[in-house]
């Protein structure tokens, strides 16, 4: 890699320790983070790779900018319209997160199947062991499921929608449905799962609906009141892709009326703020954004950032590439 090529970090990122050491020892590397605001603009000026969220502001701001690197797998924080109109290439770390995802997807059913944060949080509330006969019922909590014989659907079948389909059909023994229009059907079907041509056609059929779309302007609230009125309102809904992906305020009417049984959510429209009226549902799983926040997939995820920022100034192809 050309040594004289300057790459700057923007705060709030953190690279994690491998993935900035071997970048450091291939590039100028600038971490915002020790800069003030007058110091990362003049880093800006010259930078020729920029690592984590730009907006276009910054990308008409740094002059000799050639590639925008995101160590994750969404590619909403980076304004990639503005990186195109400037020759800008973004890159992104697709296919390092599966596994993590992928297994807080099947953390949340299971919370949600079978109470287990429910429970946790009232036994600290209550500080007493909360009596079975809660547990054997109909409505909230009432009785327990299991995930075993129940149908998923899945909607974006990418890298963390095909893994959480495996480990749902192998791992659970589920049947699997997904819907994802840019996914090719008899490829699905080959993997055992079964495509579904709307989200009309899929929602009635799933008792859990779990999101891994990117998010869009084509799928901003692609989950409004309609979708979530044509789910089971015995199903739930898990959303580990963005918050901008369902409508929240129709989701709290969902979950306050009974069209859904319960959600589990890794992501809100507007991180870090949630909806007092989220908080107060006894029928949801909350997480704060950690769907990828594993030892293991974060050091991925940085490696994956800095092969990417390599490969491109090195002239190989490239691992990653968003446009
Ligand atoms: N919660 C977290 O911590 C976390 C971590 C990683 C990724 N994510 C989110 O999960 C998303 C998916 O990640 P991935 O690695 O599987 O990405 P990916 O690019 O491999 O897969 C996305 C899939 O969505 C499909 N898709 C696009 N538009 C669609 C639509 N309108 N309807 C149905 N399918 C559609 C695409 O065809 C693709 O197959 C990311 O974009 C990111 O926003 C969240």
């Amino acid at each position: 890699m050309n040594a004289r090529k300057t790459v700057l970090i923007l705060p709030p990122l953190q690279l994690h320790e491998r993935a900035r050491a071997m970048l450091d020892a291939e590039v100028e590397l600038i971490d915002g983070a020790d800069l003030d605001a007058d110091g990362v603009t003049a880093a800006l000026k010259r930078a020729h790779g920029l690592v984590g969220a730009v907006t276009g502001e910054q990308v008409r701001a740094a002059p000799n900018l050639e590639v925008i690197g995101m160590p994750g797998s969404g590619w909403d924080m980076i304004d990639v319209d503005a990186a195109t109109e400037a020759g800008v290439l973004v890159v992104n770390a697709a296919g390092a997160q599966h596994a993590a995802v992928a297994e807080h997807g099947i953390g949340l059913m299971l919370s949600l199947a079978k109470r287990i944060a429910y429970s946790d949080r009232i036994f600290h509330a209550e500080r007493r062991f909360v009596g079975r006969e809660h547990f054997m019922g109909d409505g909230w909590p009432g009785w327990a499921h299991e995930l075993s014989g129940s149908t998923v659907g899945i909607v974006g079948f990418g890298f963390i929608g095909r893994d959480l389909a495996r480990k749902c059909r192998l791992g659970f023994d589920m049947t699997v449905l997904t819907y994802d229009p840019f996914f090719d059907p008899d490829e699905a079907q080959r993997m055992g799962v079964r495509p579904t041509s709307s989200l009309a056609e899929l929602l009635p059929q799933c008792d859990y609906v779990t999101l891994h779309v990117p998010l869009t302007e084509s799928t901003r609230h692609l989950f409004g009141e309609a979708e979530l009125r044509a789910m089971k309102p015995t199903a739930y809904l898990v959303n580990l892709a963005r918050g901008g992906i369902v409508d929240e305020d129709a989701l709290i009417r969902a979950l306050t009326e009974g069209w859904i049984a319960g959600a589990g959510l890794d992501v809100f429209a507007e991180e870090p703020k949630v909806p007092a009226a989220l908080l107060a549902l006894p029928n949801i799983t909350l997480l704060p954004h950690i769907g990828s926040a594993t030892l293991e997939t974060r050091t991925a995820m940085g490696m994956l950032a800095v092969d990417n920022l390599e490969a491109f100034f090195a002239g190989r192809p490239l691992p990653a590439r968003v446009a």
